[in-house]
Parts: structure tokens; sequence; C-alpha cells
């Protein structure tokens, strides 16, 4: 083969340069580029897989000929994981499941060979041994015929096996161990993880066994080489959750085959990965007396409202840029609603430290917890508790007001089902509201409002 010209990829966003830069062009991302060898000319063709009914296929077909085939969904047999997923795995889809070492994919892959009712499970390990896998296994109570393990590292023999065995689904732990023989470059390299996957997605889609995709994240944020891979599959599952803690969240945050923002909630056991049927009552689970700076939100969270704890602490500070810390909420929207509390109920926020926590390793993004935040902020700095009963939903809009909220029927009926008494509301959404029985329901119009009757 005739040495190829090297060129640069870019590992945040796959971008590619002719020589080295400091910043990617595209992404503006400091020191990202790294040396490949660019793909041999017409890569679009895999030279291993059968290309053969390619040329019929490429003509405009009316949508009424198509053929949908065989049932196009099937169950994993986990409820938790079909609702991510948008009712169970798509035949010949690709979905891409990152996240950090370590947390727990490998283990939720597993699970999958449980319940996988008639279909068989492919699952290809570069990382570990055949015996770790079934030690793992045997661990979670996983068994049975149905379950393939192929330590394998090659991509063509990995397709040859899948023609031979032809599994419902096929599972790559992980992508970066990979590599094609007919690419150049390193596995783990951006292009190696992109061809490679390139090669299993175009598989699964002709052959209609689904793939899921095993991807390490990296310390930044980016799935190591790289992001290319969100663009290529079906469906994206991030795989969070806080090492200190129990809970891991399956969350989609693209999905070609059901709604986004679906959220699935385990509990990390000696026994494997559990699913959490209410989740509400485990983030409330560790809730003590009235202290001040804690208050419980409601976020919806896909199709589900979830109800959380959150703390703020709020502390003159001894720097001179007061320090504002976040855990499992974004620190932007925090800047921002320290910001209308300053402005519009002259709280010196800016002369201390701010800490907010959403607890057990959850992360909400809602504005619909906002008017938890500011509470619980103006909890702390005042020091005096909130109603422990009490749920808070609304979101805060710069001129200090509450704003309508959707879904609020359904949060109203998660905290009634939990036990909550008291609700905050925003004002605009009381009229034509179907309250729970025996909850009291009370409507908020603006932060001073809000401060007024509960501080
Ligand atoms: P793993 O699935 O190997 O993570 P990943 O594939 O994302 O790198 O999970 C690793 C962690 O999970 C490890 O620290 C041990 C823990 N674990 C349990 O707590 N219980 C279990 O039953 C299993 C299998 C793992
Ligand atoms: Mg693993």
């Amino acid at each position: 083969m005739a040495k190829r010209k090297s060129i640069f990829i870019c590992q945040e966003c796959g971008n590619e340069a002719p020589r080295w830069m400091g910043q990617c062009p595209a992404c503006r991302a400091w020191n990202s580029l790294v040396e490949e060898f660019p793909p041999p000319e017409g890569l679009a063709r895999v030279p291993f897989l059968d290309h053969r009914n390619e040329a019929e296929k490429a003509r405009p077909v009316r949508l009424d000929e198509i053929e949908v085939g065989r049932e196009i969904r099937f169950s994993t047999g986990i409820d938790e994981i079909d609702r991510v997923l948008g009712g169970g795995i798509v035949r010949g889809s690709s979905v891409l499941v990152a996240g950090d070492p370590g947390i727990g994919k490998s283990t939720l892959m597993t699970e999958l060979g449980k319940n996988l009712k008639s279909h068989r499970l492919l699952y290809v390990t570069g990382e570990e041994s055949p015996a770790q896998v079934k030690l793992r296994a045997s661990r979670l109570g996983v068994s049975g015929r149905d379950f393939l393990l192929l330590p394998e590292t090659n991509v063509e023999s990995i397709i040859h096996s899948m023609q031979d065995i032809d599994p419902g689904l096929l599972i790559v732990d992980s992508i970066q161990t990979l590599y094609r023989p007919d690419i150049q470059s390193a596995p783990g390299s951006v292009a190696q993880v992109r061809e490679s996957a390139y090669a299993l997605i175009q598989m699964a889609k002709m052959s209609g066994t689904a793939v899921f995709i095993v991807g390490h994240v990296t310390k930044d944020g980016a799935i190591a080489g790289p992001r290319v891979l969100e663009h290529m599959v079906d469906t994206v599952l991030y795989m969070e959750g806080d090492r200190h803690h129990s809970f891991r969240i399956l969350r989609a945050v693209k999905n070609r085959f059901g709604s986004t923002n679906e959220i699935g909630v385990f509990e990390m056991r000696s026994t494997g990965l559990h699913p959490v049927d209410n989740p509400s009552r485990i983030f409330l689970s560790e809730r003590t007396e009235d202290t001040a700076g804690a208050v419980v939100v409601c976020s919806v969270e896909g199709s589900r409202p979830i109800l959380a704890e959150i703390q703020a602490l709020v502390t003159p500070t001894s720097y001179a840029t007061p320090q504002r810390t976040t855990t499992g909420y974004d620190a932007r929207r925090l800047q921002m609603l320290l910001a209308v509390l300053e402005k519009r109920e002259g709280l010196r926020l800016s002369s201390n430290d701010v800490f907010v926590n959403v607890t057990g390793g959850l992360r909400l993004t809602e504005p619909a917890i906002d008017m938890g935040i500011v509470a619980a902020l103006a909890s702390s700095f005042k020091d005096r508790p909130v109603d422990r009963r009490a749920v808070l939903i609304g979101e805060i809009g710069l001129g200090g007001e509450v704003r309508a909220v959707t879904h609020l029927e359904s949060r109203l009926k998660e905290a009634a089902n939990l036990g909550f008494r008291n609700a905050y509301v925003p004002s605009p959404d009381l009229a034509n509201l179907r309250k729970p029985a025996d909850m009291v329901v009370e409507g908020v119009a603006s932060i001073h409002h809000l401060i007024d009757l509960l501080l």
C-alpha cells in the first residue's frame, strides 16, 4: 500500500485540517488536532461488506411500496431501558451507549442478555477476557445459550461472525478497542472509531440486527474519537451518575425512534443494576428535619415527573471573587437566578459564596425547578427553613416573575402520591387547574411573592 499523506483531525468535532494547528478552526477547541491517515478513496463502501443489493435499492421508492417486514421493535425485557429507547429495540438500528469509564456500561449491556426473549445476543468484547465477562454475567444471574461471547477487535471478523450467527442484537464493548484492517490508523483513533462504527452501522441496516456501540467518554465530555459517532447512530444514550452514589441514569440525548430526554433510573448493587420504579421516593429518601436551604422540586424527565431535593448553601465569602459551585445543576442558570434575586429582592448575594446541590446524583435542567432553586437560595441566605411538606414548581423570568410550566397536573399528582400536601405553583397556571384532592395549591406571581409566602 502506498504511503498516504497524513491529515489532522479534531478529537472534539471531527473537523479535518491539512496541517497541525493549536486551535481547531471549526469548533475552537484548543490542542485537539491529532495526526491521522485519511481513509482510502471511495471508502463509503466497506470492502468486506456485501453490497450486492445496493444497486436495486438506490432508486426512489413509493412510501406505500416499502415493506417494513417483521415486527420492527422488540423488548429488552427491562422497562427502564425500553422506555428510554422509545418502546424497545428497533431492528437494524444503531445505538451509542456512552459514559465515563466504570459507570456501569458493561454491566448494563450484560443485563440485556437476561431477558432478551427469542433473540440471540452477540457480545463482542475487546476489553475484557471471556472469563471476566462470564464472571460478571454469573454475578448478574445472566446465563443461557442465546448469549454468545466473541473476544475480537477486528471489525471484519466481527462482521463475518454476524453473518454466521444472525443475532438479534450485537453489542460491541467498546468501540475504542476495535479496528478495521483496511484503515491505517491505530485503534482508538478518530479514523478507526469512525470507520469501524460505520461498517457496523451499515451491517446493522443491511441485516436487521440492532447494534449497541459502547463508547467511553473522555474527561472533557467528548466521546473519545469523538463526537462524530453521535451523528452516525440512530440513538445516543448517556449513562450518568455520581460515583459516590449508587444511582445511575440512562438518558436519551438523540433518538430517531422515540422522544429524547426520557430517562431510566437504576441502582447499582452488588448484584448488578436494578431498575428503580419510583425514582422520587429514592431521591427524597435521605431527607431530614427542616433545614434552611433545602426544598423539594418536581422536574419532568421525558414522560415522568420526578421529585428531588435541592440544597443550597449561601455563606459570606472570603475571596475577592465569590464562588459559585453546583452539582447536578447548570452553573449559568444559577448565575442568572442569583442576579434576579439580587436585583429584584435586594439580597446581597455577590458577597457570598453559593453552593447548589441536587441530591442523589441527579442532574436537572428543566426551568420548572427555578422556583425551587430561588427558594433554596433565599432560605439559606435568611437562614430560615422552608416547609418540608411543600413542593415548588415554577420557572423564573428575568423580571422576577413566575412563569407557567408544562405538565403541572402530573407533577402535582406525583407529589400527592408521595404524601406532599402543599404545593406552590405559577399563578398563571392556577385557572383551570385540576388539583389533587386534599392538596393545598398556592399560586405564586413573583419571587417577591414567593419569599413573602415561604420565608
Ligand atoms: P462496568 O460495567 O464495568 O463499567 P464500564 O463498562 O462503564 O466501564 O462497571 C464497573 C463498576 O460497577 C465497578 O466499579 C463495579 C461496579 N459493579 C457493581 O457494583 N455491581 C455489579 O454487579 C457489577 C457487575 C459491577
Ligand atoms: Mg466496560
